[in-house]
């Protein structure tokens, strides 16, 4: 699938030279010339590099002259149809903390530079590499643990793996943020991470067992998984998991919140569960991977511990009419669920695969006014951000929170997997990219006067 995309965002590149000579005569007050020192690069450091350096998850780079030229018609591509950067919430209905989002005028320099000849411009104009701390986005972490080194032989599909990371300290303490870092960022493709907490008494180690299993998606392959990995206490009960903890996609920083708000208790012996790593498909080449965590601890105990709630399949509230998409049919879905009460929304991320069109998502107050939480256009598999807002968002008892999804299960879905196609659902619960899911999970606070305003930034 991504190499489809690829092949097609440069056979646009192309074409889209004409559209790129046609909006010039806009009237802007552009530079008459652009260049790459003065122009350019402050725009690919500010908005593209976190992801276009080594170790950033892209596939190439776009730190030098030489780089960025070479890119420079697909560039003045990508962010006129704003494919890049990657932020598929529309930021005219809501906006989110550290949203990436070029002006038009930023999109018409590009533009510009790419049809007038990619000029470099004078040396010492070139602007400072923003310093992206190596092993972490979120600053000096107070632990690091390693994660089970893996190998993917050459030409590997994709992997989906449960991975145990566990950890043993002298004494109880609190954590502000658990951040994954991917050893390996071509292969790591995502994480979903819970936290398994132990009784310090119930579990004499937390190091037994292997690290690594081959994900199974049933429910008996799941609990086998667990048992390899030694997760039960010693008498076969099972700890307390909370699920959620440390996610990494792509170009995703971890959330750090104001003191005492979220946050995690993290008791002396514990062990986080990727459940699951994702490891994307290694072409010719093997490759390995040794990824890490790293857990910055806090004095401010957890005093207002993030909650979460789910809509949509194996969530809270059900998917209306149920996800089952025939063939060559376009289907909109909703789910909806009446909040008991006052609550101030964190972070929000709505969830579907590859059938996926549009994602819209808002509360209605129960006197009607309407509280927007995020449109999404233009779905995109690929980005599937956890999104967090400025402020918190206060919605009232009584409200309604109403998603609402297109699917479009018509060969017009380049990304549609099957062709001709087939009947796609969400029965079985399956994670797997080919069947559909349809949620939305927001992460929340009871509410408290004041919370509207307080900044999350
Ligand atoms: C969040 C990470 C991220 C950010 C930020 C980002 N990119 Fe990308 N970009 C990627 C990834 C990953 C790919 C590869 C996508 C694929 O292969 O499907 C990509 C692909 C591209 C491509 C397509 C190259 C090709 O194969 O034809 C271009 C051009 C590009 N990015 C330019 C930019 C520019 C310009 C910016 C900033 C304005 C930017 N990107 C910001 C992650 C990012």
């Amino acid at each position: 699938m991504i190499a489809t995309k690829k092949t097609k965002l440069l056979c646009y590149a192309v074409i889209c030279v004409a559209m790129l000579l046609g909006c010039q005569h806009g009237g802007e007050k552009l530079p008459d010339t652009v260049t790459f020192t003065e122009h350019v690069a402050p725009i690919l450091y500010n908005n593209c590099t976190v992801c276009h350096r080594p170790g950033g998850g892209a596939h190439f780079d776009l730190i030098t002259y030489q780089e960025a030229k070479k890119y420079a018609l697909s560039i003045g591509y990508v962010t006129k149809e704003r494919l890049m950067p990657p932020w598929p919430a529309d930021p005219h209905y809501t906006e989110f903390k550290g949203q990436r989002v070029l002006s038009e005028t930023d999109i018409k320099i590009l533009a510009k530079w790419a049809i007038d000849g990619s000029v470099e411009g004078p040396k010492e104009k070139m602007p400072h590499l923003p310093n992206y701390p190596t092993g972490s986005l979120a600053g000096m972490p107070d632990m690091r643990i390693a994660v089970a080194p893996y190998y993917l032989p050459a030409n590997s599909g994709d992997k989906f793996l449960l991975v145990k990371v566990p950890y043993e300290l002298p004494a109880d303490t609190f954590a502000s943020l658990v951040e994954f870092v991917p050893g390996n960022s071509n292969v790591v493709h995502h994480v979903n991470g819970d936290f398994v907490k132990y009784v310090f008494e119930k579990k004499k180690t937390v190091f037994a067992g292997v690290y690594a299993v081959d994900m199974v998606e049933d429910t008996a392959g799941l609990v086998k998984g667990f048992q390899k990995l030694d997760l039960p206490n010693d008498d076969g009960s099972y700890p307390v998991l909370q699920k959620s903890v440390v996610n990494y996609l792509p170009g995703a920083v971890g959330q750090k919140y104001p003191a005492g708000i979220g946050g995690y208790y993290l008791p002396r012996k514990g062990a986080f569960l990727l459940n699951d790593i994702h490891y994307g498909f290694t072409n010719k080449n093997e490759a390995r991977d040794s990824s890490h965590i790293n857990i910055f601890f806090s004095k401010v105990p957890p005093n207002r511990p993030v909650q979460e709630f789910q809509l949509g399949t194996l969530g809270a509230a059900p998917v209306e009419p149920d996800l089952v998409i025939q063939p060559n049919t376009v289907k909109n879905v909703s789910s909806r669920l009446k909040v008991a009460k006052d609550i101030s929304i964190l972070t929000i991320n709505p969830h579907m695969h590859l059938l996926g069109k549009s994602f819209l998502a808002y509360a209605i107050k129960p006197e009607g006014d309407t509280i927007r939480l995020i449109s999404i256009p233009r779905w995109d598999f690929s980005w599937q951000y956890f999104y967090t807002f400025k402020k918190m968002v206060k919605v009232p008892a009584g409200s309604t929170i109403v998603a609402e999804g297109i699917y479009d299960n018509t060969t017009h879905n380049p990304n549609n997997p099957n062709n001709p196609p087939l009947v796609v659902t969400d029965q079985n619960g399956s994670m797997k990219a080919t069947d559909e899911m349809f949620q939305f999970i927001v992460t929340y606070l009871p509410y408290q006067p004041g919370d509207e305003n307080l900044s999350l930034e």
